[in-house]
């Protein structure tokens, strides 16, 4: 790791708080929940991280999370990530949480936004760093299960800064998702979401998210450069994406790290962030590491992802 990027002042924009599960925790918990893990070890765990694509990621990031149970669980789940984040120098990061990935199996809405919740306040107050939620829908699930799992958030909407929307995309436009948008953004949530690196309709889904739906930013977007209006359209907007080099190189063919560099160029605000990191065995630092850009890009992509979150300008300004 070189020492400019370890000491780098960090922000990260796209992190998938269950994403974030490494092989020792989730031992951890299912030993504390009397589950049985398939593995006899963290090797053999790490062995069957072989994924190739995104829904090949997803069966082995779905069956994973299953050990997470308890609101301690989902606190230790966060602490983990934070205890890391501040090694590494991240001092503000927006995460996502997937609510339905849980009340899908039982465990209730309230025992997994408390436990996250509980992490990041000690998180502020111990390590000094910083944190907000935000929560993703399952795009692969009815949209009339995220309305009325985003109905069910309201009473904890102080605790939750935007709304995402993850999983599989295939066959799964923006489109199906627009009145939940809607509602969200009538009850004050900013939004954001994913559009996947190359996938079917992937600019066709950038456009509805960025034109019909309205978002704040989007996750990934890399796809956005084949078409060059759209990406004037984000420029004028002033739309950041967050991307995910190492994840990249994971669930397609390439990192994309010459599709980010033409971005950065083009003065598109574009962020380098981990995604999964349990998953993909790199958290941002080795994210920005992979780039192997000149330092003044670094410091840029970090300039861009302090201006694009979701925090107040004054709050921003003290980061900038
Ligand atoms: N894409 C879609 N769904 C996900 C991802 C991702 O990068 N990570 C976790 N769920
Ligand atoms: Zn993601």
């Amino acid at each position: 790791m070189s020492e400019f990027i370890a000491g780098l002042p960090k922000c990260e924009l796209h992190l998938h708080i269950e994403g974030t599960l490494e092989p020792e925790l989730k031992f951890e918990l299912a030993r504390r929940n009397g589950i049985a893990l398939p593995y006899r070890s963290v090797e053999e765990m790490r062995a069957a991280y072989d994924f190739d694509s995104l829904p090949s990621f997803l069966k082995i990031y779905y069956e994973g999370m299953g050990v997470l149970r308890t609101e301690p669980d989902f606190y230790d789940l966060a602490m983990g990530y934070l205890r890391r984040a501040k090694e590494q120098n991240v001092r503000y990061a927006e995460i996502f949480f997937d609510p339905q990935a849980h009340t899908s199996r039982g465990v209730p809405f309230d025992v997994v936004i408390r436990g996250l919740r509980r992490a990041l306040i000690d998180a502020e107050s111990r390590l000094d760093v910083r944190a907000q939620l935000i929560m993703c829908f399952l795009r692969d699930f009815q949209a009339e299960y995220a309305m009325a799992t985003l109905l069910e958030s309201l009473p904890y909407k102080e605790w939750i800064v935007g709304i995402g929307l993850d999983s599989d995309e295939k066959g799964n436009p923006p489109a199906k998702f627009a009145a939940v948008y809607e509602r969200a953004r009538q009850e004050g949530y900013l939004l954001t979401m994913h559009c996947d690196v190359d996938q079917d309709d992937s600019v066709e889904h950038i456009r509805q998210a960025v034109q019909d739906i309205g978002v704040n930013r989007v996750d990934h977007g890399v796809n956005i450069l084949e078409d060059p209006r759209l990406v004037d359209e984000i420029l004028d907007k002033g739309i950041g994406l967050t991307c995910c080099p190492i994840s990249n190189g994971y669930v397609t063919d390439s990192m994309k790290i010459e599709g980010i560099r033409k971005l950065l160029d083009l003065g598109v605000r574009v962020t380098i962030n981990s995604d999964d990191p349990a998953y993909f065995m790199g958290y941002v630092a080795e994210n920005l590491e992979v780039l192997n850009f000149p330092e003044e890009d670094l410091r840029q992509l970090q300039r861009n992802a302090f201006e694009i979150t979701w925090l107040p300008r004054h709050v921003k300004d003290a980061y900038l």
